[in-house]
């Protein structure tokens, strides 16, 4: 793109376009001086493409409504060679965060940058990589995370990150970090109530102005509880050296809202509201904390948000993908549109969606499920195949009852339409830029897992339990993600294989576990038949599955989560569960003996897997080039107090999963290298 056109588009999107000049460039002018009291939350640079970026910062002044800052990006990090520099408005309706489109930098380049007060006071320098042109052939190497809890956790995931990063060599560094969600926790503990939750110190973010309580939560009910939320987690010093050393390309998943919302909902305590105003105010605070190039319906200038008014109405009708038709409940929504694709090379075409925005309500949250409830710790499947289908269930033939064991309930799901996560637009732009990508790798940035977490209860030993087991055969742990969207994610798969796409690739996070292995729209009994790879990051703080469940009290199937032998540290036998079978879990919690626990794998329970460890932190590094793509897992020990050393502590493991590039209608096939450490009730 040329000056004249890039500053042309720019202006006519209301946007100040900075331009890089390449011939004059010169040491910087500017007087600058460090002064990060001045900055607190530091610097940031978000989607960048072959020749721009956004750049970020905050500067709170004391007085009036709109100040302006300098902003200059160099070549260099001492700025000698200062290639871009303009005046970028701040303003406090903005909560002070500034951002700057800069054009005509050079493709897959690293920048630096800083913004500067007329005072002199500076921001830390950050550093950017812009991305490789949509011809370039070098493979393309980036990390994804999801999760980071400052309230009980610390972020030592993004030490080790970055660590690892300045020691690589030039063609091994990362281009970006990809956030899936959970860059905010917006239920937030306060450590004099709650010390300790699991095995974390609560730790302090202060106290949420305005917030409610919600059982040993507090939340944000308006914009300045959030603004005060993702100030508390930039203020993190890995979290914000994270943000001034990568480029972010982030989208957000339920806890940037609410963690049970959707729309906007929200639901406590099994009661639903209407909380128009509170999407808009979530929208609005992600928006000028994460710089992006989302849309917002004010138009696309970056100075300011402006949010749509709204009130809360009541939501009562629903079209035919279970979207609430309420006029609040649109523009809420509708004041920003977070899903968006982004071109890396010639390799990677990176395709983002939001499960939450568009979502119906979980089917399998309602009340009407409650008379199937069980004392096991999973649900029969084809009970959640009937609720997710809706009147679309086996193939428009939902059954009037649906029986499972000895309880009999109506189908309150028959004349409903199947439960969707992606909603009508998302979902039919999603398959087209899937089925137009020229990319060798379509990588799907779906926030929420894909694949399947279930076992085999149907080979519990009798005796094990008082009830028998009420499903027919396999059951499956929740169902909150993606993975419990059997037919919409049929659909998406069915929509590759049809098109014969190869080089499909799924990456989320939101499951606080590290998860490989292949995307398949159905599993045995019904078959197996992959179309492309699945991958899950663990969370790089928050805690998971099998953390909590060190804390179960006992019960007969606990064994199927965890193994405490005497002297030794909680084992997560729940690995084994999900990717073996029951009897798999059951025998390593017996005996300790690996060997014979894998000896009795049910090979019907997880053929889409690879790899499951609910007990991992960190974060996965992908690496995609022409023939074949890797996905390495950066796993480290439970990150309960920050690291002392600046390497972010030791390593758990290091585990590496390589494909070939697969010929389309061929299934692809995972290699996987143990390369540090110890993984081995996750494979
Ligand atoms: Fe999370």
């Amino acid at each position: 793109m040329d000056r004249r056109r890039f500053l042309a588009s720019a202006a006519s999107l209301g946007i100040i376009g900075v331009w890089a000049t390449r011939s004059a460039v010169v040491s910087s002018r500017v007087v600058w001086r460090e002064d990060r009291a001045s900055f607190p939350q530091g610097v940031a640079s978000g989607d960048p493409d072959d020749h721009s970026v956004v750049l970020w910062t905050r500067r709170p002044f004391d007085q009036g409504e709109r100040q302006a800052l300098t902003v200059e990006v160099a070549r260099d990090a001492d700025f000698r060679s200062v290639v871009a520099r303009a005046r970028s408005p701040v303003l406090a309706a903005a909560d002070w965060t500034c951002r700057a489109l800069v054009g005509g930098l050079l493709p897959a380049t690293t920048y630096w940058y800083r913004f500067t007060d007329d005072s002199g006071a500076g921001s830390r320098v950050g550093r950017t990589i812009t991305a490789p042109r949509a011809s370039a052939p070098r493979p393309v190497r980036f990390a994804f995370v999801s999760c980071n809890s400052v309230n009980e956790g610390a972020q030592n995931a993004f030490r080790r990150m970055i660590w690892e990063d300045e020691r690589a060599p030039a063609d091994r560094k990362l281009g970006f970090v990809l956030h899936l969600g959970d860059f905010i926790y917006e239920v937030v503990e306060y450590p004099d109530e709650v010390p300790h939750r699991y095995s974390r110190t609560v730790y302090d973010m202060g106290r949420i102005p305005d917030g409610r309580k919600v059982g040993n939560f507090h939340v944000p009910t308006n914009l300045a509880g959030y603004r005060h939320v993702y100030r508390a987690h930039i203020d993190d010093p890995d979290i914000q050296d994270a943000r001034a050393h990568f480029p972010f390309v982030c989208i957000g998943d339920n806890h940037e809202f609410s963690w049970q919302g959707w729309q906007s909902f929200i639901e406590y305590g099994g009661k639903i509201e209407p909380a128009q105003p509170l999407r808009v105010a979530a929208n609005q605070a992600w928006w000028e904390y994460i710089p992006s190039r989302v849309r917002k319906a004010s138009g696309p200038g970056l100075d300011q948000f402006g949010p749509p008014e709204v009130t809360r109405a009541p939501i009562e009708t629903l079209d035919d993908h279970g979207f609430g038709t309420e006029a609040n409940n649109r523009t809420a929504v509708g004041s920003m549109t977070a899903y968006r694709a982004l071109r890396y090379g010639k390799h990677v075409d990176l395709i983002l969606t939001d499960f939450h925005s568009y979502a119906m309500r979980n089917p399998g949250e309602r009340p009407e499920t409650d008379v199937f409830d069980s004392s096991f710790p999973v649900v029969p499947q084809e009970l959640m195949e009937i609720i997710d289908g809706g009147k679309e269930y086996a193939g428009g033939n939902p059954p009037a009852t649906i029986t499972i064991g000895d309880k009999s309930a109506p189908n309150f799901r028959k004349d409903e339409p199947a439960y969707t996560m992606l909603g009508r637009e998302q979902k039919t732009w999603l398959k087209e830029r899937l089925t137009r990508s020229t990319a060798t790798w379509k990588i799907w940035g779906a926030t929420n897992g894909t694949l399947d977490m279930r076992t085999d209860p149907q080979n519990l030993p009798a005796g094990l339990t008082k009830d028998k087991w009420p499903g027919k055969d396999f059951g499956a742990f929740g169902g909150g993600d993606f993975s419990g969207a059997f037919s919409e994610r049929a659909e998406i798969y069915d929509t590759v294989r049809d098109h014969k796409l190869s080089g499909f690739v799924t990456i989320s996070g939101d499951r606080h576990s590290f998860w490989a292995g292949y995307a398949t729209p159905k599993l045995p009994p019904a078959g197996f038949d992959p179309v492309g790879l699945s991958f899950i990051t663990g969370s790089i703080s928050a805690p998971g599955l099998a953390e909590a469940a060190e804390y179960y009290k006992d019960f007969p199937l606990l064994p199927l989560f965890v193994r405490k032998a005497p002297d030794a540290a909680p084992e997560a036998t729940i690995n084994l569960t999900i990717k073996h079978g029951v009897r798999a879990a059951l025998e390593y919690a017996a005996s300790g003996d690996i060997a014979k626990a894998r000896a009795v794998t049910n090979p019907d329970v997880a053929p889409h897997l690879e790899f499951v460890d609910m007990a991992g932190h960190g974060y996965a590094v992908v690496s995609a080039g022409p023939d074949a793509i890797d996905t390495e897992f950066i796993c480290i020990v439970r990150p309960i107090t920050r690291a002392a050393t600046p390497d972010g502590g030791p390593l758990r493991y290091r585990v590496s999963h390589r494909a070939r590039l697969w010929r389309p209608g061929t299934p692809p096939k995972l290699e996987q290298q143990v390369l540090e450490g110890d993984a081995k009730l996750s494979v």
